[in-house]
């Protein structure tokens, strides 16, 4: 049932000097409407719920892990047996990240060399090695239907010169794996660069875009943010470089965020994202509401026969009370974890989903100003 892609940005939103903007494109597992979260999945699976739940949830995209899935269970045992939306019961849209990020966050032993980054696995000790060919061929027989390139992450503040060097290295890479040849209907997509240095990410996507003069690449992505700089320094890179990343293609903002971060990210056209805060923060009990954030541990919610966010329609909020909830999360009960977490992605994809529909209304500043002004309710 894969269809042919065509991941040609179609701008929804009406004749717009507007950064934000509303759209879709086609991947071999469906259409993509924009601006879209994308629940993560690592290891073939978005933790705690089912592919019934999630296709309740509905969001346009999930992500999985080239770096988890490549060492365990092996992509040419997926392959095997059918492909990663097959083998994890998901037939929407997949977007695999490349494993350059993992390998900084999870692996020990890292030796980074021209030719790619030999490292130790996480899960068993075992010596392995990743360069932009490993990691596209991961990505080819996991089938997912969008790839990213193969990057080096630098961290938050890393020194110009040094980052300057480790760019021009993602730069060779980006070529190396653009060389690779994907499935038909597989997308790749080039992952920027540079700090929150506006200079230096403008030359990362010059060099892509010679790259892409001869060879497109389906979609751009903002790596490298988020990663501990101060968040009004990534807030100013984005206000000014967003917009010039081809807007005849997605641009996807790699690992955030909070829904404030949303928010922002699409005020300045930016049109996927995803990030395991939702997933990650709902383990602990922190949920996400349209009035702001709260904590069931919190006693206050131990008698609160009320949902946890009346304004959320989702399975959660339509059927269980705060002192239900707190109970199951007291008891660490399973079934809280999966409650949770149905409510903190809901949240976030109908956020991104209710962006949307402002866009396409030509109501987004009301929206995004409505919205934020509901988080500053104190006590949710
Ligand atoms: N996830 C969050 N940030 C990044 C990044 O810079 N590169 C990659 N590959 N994945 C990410
Ligand atoms: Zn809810």
């Amino acid at each position: 049932q894969i269809t042919t892609s065509d991941f040609t940005f179609r701008c929804e939103s009406g004749g717009q000097a507007e950064p934000a903007r509303a759209g879709h494109f086609r991947t071999g597992h469906g259409e993509v409407l924009t601006p879209a979260f994308m629940p993560v999945g690592t290891q073939g699976t978005v933790k705690g719920i089912t592919p019934v739940q999630l296709r309740d949830i509905g969001p346009q995209v999930i992500l999985g892990n080239t770096y988890h899935l490549g060492l365990r269970p092996g992509d040419e045992l997926v392959a095997r047996l059918g492909g990663l939306h097959r083998f994890m019961g998901w037939d929407g849209p997949i977007l695999t990240d490349s494993g350059g990020f993992q390998v900084f966050s999870l692996a020990s032993m890292r030796k980074m060399t021209e030719d790619g980054v030999t490292f130790q696995s996480h899960v068993d000790g075992s010596p392995q090695f990743l360069s932009p060919e490993r990691s596209m061929e991961i990505q080819r027989n996991l089938g997912s239907d969008i790839c990213m390139a193969l990057d080096e992450c630098p961290p938050g503040r890393m020194e110009r010169t040094k980052l300057e060097f480790s760019m021009a290295r993602t730069t060779r890479w980006l070529a190396r794996s653009r060389a690779v040849p994907l499935q038909p209907y597989q997308g790749l997509f080039a992952i920027n660069q540079g700090g929150t240095h506006l200079d230096l990410r403008r030359r990362h996507l010059a060099e892509a875009l010679e790259l892409d003069a001869r060879t497109p690449f389906q979609g751009f992505a903002v790596g490298g943010l988020s990663v501990g700089e101060p968040k009004e320094e990534m807030n100013a890179v984005l206000a000014e470089f967003v917009k010039e990343l081809p807007a005849d293609r997605p641009r996807y903002l790699m690992g955030v965020g909070t829904p404030e971060d949303l928010i922002f990210g699409i005020e300045h056209g930016v049109d996927l994202f995803d990030c395991v805060l939702p997933t990650r923060e709902a383990r602990h009990g922190r949920i996400l509401t349209s009035k702001g954030r709260l904590n069931l541990k919190n006693a206050r919610h131990r008698e609160a026969d009320r949902p946890l966010d009346p304004d959320c329609a989702c399975y959660t909020c339509r059927t269980f009370s705060r002192a239900y909830l707190h109970h199951l999360f007291r008891c660490g009960e399973l079934l809280g974890f999966t409650l949770n977490t149905i409510h903190n992605l809901s949240y976030t994809v109908e956020l991104t989903r209710a962006a949307r529909q402002a866009l396409l209304e030509n109501r987004f500043p009301a929206f995004a100003q409505s919205t934020r002004a509901g988080w500053l309710t104190e006590e949710p």
